[in-house]
């Protein structure tokens, strides 16, 4: 059995989606009720829902064998394991972004609200631009609403939440797209199984030219 961390909430449906058209169905999983395990012996799969920000943790840590995790959270929390395939899926991008009208005043320090505190100190470092980060876990925009700080370090998929809440784009960081990954020591032992389920997953997905 190869085991799955699969990302619950926006991407999940399409993730799973992509290993069902792959060949790697497990059909009770769209059944609408709150199990966590879903198993499909004759395929040897059996997946997971983990919280998006907790797919890398369950991978490295080998309670998964392999998963599907957004690049921002490969560079947020570094995890030690293989990133196997860019599944061209869940493509969005990390931004800055801020009140309409902004404008940064370089004699102060920047107030910056973040999910991403490791990915916004980074990216102010390269430009030795001093900040504040004040780490924050959901409603990132709400931030410089209230004047809690000046700008935020996010994710913009539509630009939906941005728009209703009068924010703009200031400037983009990098883009985004998930990612198959693997647990160092279950790829040894299972390289097989995972290159072919890689394998078949990047066939239905890579741009065709
Ligand atoms: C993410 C992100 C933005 C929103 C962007 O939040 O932090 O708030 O999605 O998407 P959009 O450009 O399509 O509007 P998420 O839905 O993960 O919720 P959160 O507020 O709990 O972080």
């Amino acid at each position: 059995m190869l085991n799955v961390a699969l990302p619950k909430g926006r991407l999940g449906e399409k993730v799973y989606d992509l290993f069902e058209r792959a060949g790697y169905p497990c059909p009770s999983i769209k059944e609408n009720n709150r199990k966590l395990i879903f198993e499909n012996e004759e395929a040897g799969v059996r997946y997971f829902w983990v919280k998006p920000s907790d797919v890398a943790i369950y991978v490295e840590e080998g309670a998964a064998d392999i998963g599907v995790a957004g690049k921002d959270i490969l560079l947020e929390y570094q995890p030690d394991l293989y990133e196997l395939a860019d599944l061209h899926i869940g493509k969005c991008r990390m931004t800055v972004a801020a009140q309409k009208g902004f404008r940064d005043d370089p004699r102060r320090t920047l107030r910056v609200a973040t999910k991403f505190s490791r990915i916004a100190r980074a990216f102010y470092a390269s430009r030795g631009r001093d900040i504040d980060i004040i780490h924050l876990n959901g409603s990132i925009e709400l931030a410089p609403i209230l004047h809690l700080s000046d700008v935020i370090v996010d994710i913009v998929e539509t630009g939906t939440t941005l728009k209703e809440n009068n924010l703009e784009v200031v400037e983009e960081i990098f883009p985004i797209s998930a990612r198959l990954i693997a647990n160092k020591s279950g790829y040894k032992f299972k390289s097989e199984q995972i290159n072919r389920i890689a394998a078949a997953l990047s066939a239905m997905t890579e741009e065709k030219v």
